[in-house]
């Protein structure tokens, strides 16, 4: 199962009303806390949002993309250094975690427990949706979830039962990624070879006719994920991370 589960895989966005039951849930959890992290300091909170005025109110902050909204349970995976601090200063240690390194630690420790939570649950037979919007409204999401100091999201996850009505979608080649011994430097007309299959692929072709752009890079560049954009949820994430004191 371990190999199909992995070849076949694929992103669900269509869910149907049937409840993940709490003991479920729970237990992905529980399983999901043996992934690796830094020191184990296990540096990750997940706050489950499943009641339905706080799912509306968070949904929202998620611009109500359908697979937010018709999911069962929504997951907010924070970066967390509040537990450990206090846990050194009522320890007799004095904690040093305020800072940009500890930021990036604690990001890595909750981003790999959430796509342990994903293969997981996935593997159960439930679907699941990274809500990448997570950090778009980072500081609206902590207020919600009343997240204390050095206590931020960094990934969100809607959960449900599928509708299996998904496809798969395009990879780049193996070769794209893959370096051996040192970064190999491919020419021009080598790298656009690499994304040939992904401008062949049928959905991508559409995405480009239907905001009629030139390319599809011109779809991401222009569309998906433009300068101002990229640029203002950067500045409200930094801000937000000096706000909850992890700078
Ligand atoms: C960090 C991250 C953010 C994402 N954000 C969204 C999102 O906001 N909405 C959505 O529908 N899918 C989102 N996804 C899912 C991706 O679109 C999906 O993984 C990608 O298109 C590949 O599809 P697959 O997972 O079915 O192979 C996100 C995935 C990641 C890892």
């Amino acid at each position: 199962m371990g190999k199909d589960y992995f070849s076949n895989r694929m992103t669900v966005r269509n869910f149907s009303d049937r409840r993940v039951p709490d003991h479920v849930l729970t237990d992905i959890i529980e399983r999901a806390m043996r992934a690796p992290t830094c020191g184990n300091m296990q540096l990750y909170s997940v706050i489950v949002t499943r009641e339905s005025a706080m799912k509306s109110r968070l949904s929202a902050m998620h611009f109500n993309q359908p697979a937010s909204t018709g999911s069962d349970v929504i997951l907010t995976i924070c970066a967390d250094f509040q537990r450990f601090s206090r846990w050194c200063e009522l320890s007799a240690a004095t904690p040093c975690y305020n800072n940009f390194h500890s930021f990036i630690s604690a990001l890595t420790d909750a981003v790999i427990f959430s796509q342990q939570i994903v293969t997981i649950a996935e593997m159960e037979g439930l679907g699941t949706c990274y809500l990448g919007t997570v950090n778009y409204n980072a500081a609206d999401i902590s207020s919600l979830l009343e997240l204390p100091d050095m206590v931020v999201p960094v990934a969100s996850l809607a959960i449900g039962y599928p509708i299996c009505d998904e496809r798969q979608v395009e990879r780049l080649p193996v070769e794209a990624v893959l370096h051996f011994e040192k970064y190999r430097h491919d020419t021009d007309e080598d790298l656009l070879s690499l994304f040939r299959a992904k401008e062949e692929f049928p959905d991508n072709k559409k995405f480009i006719k239907e905001n009629n752009k030139p390319s599809l890079a011109s779809v991401f560049t222009d569309i998906r994920y433009p300068k101002e954009m990229n640029e203002k949820v950067s500045h409200e994430f930094i801000q937000l991370l000096r706000d909850k004191k992890f700078l």
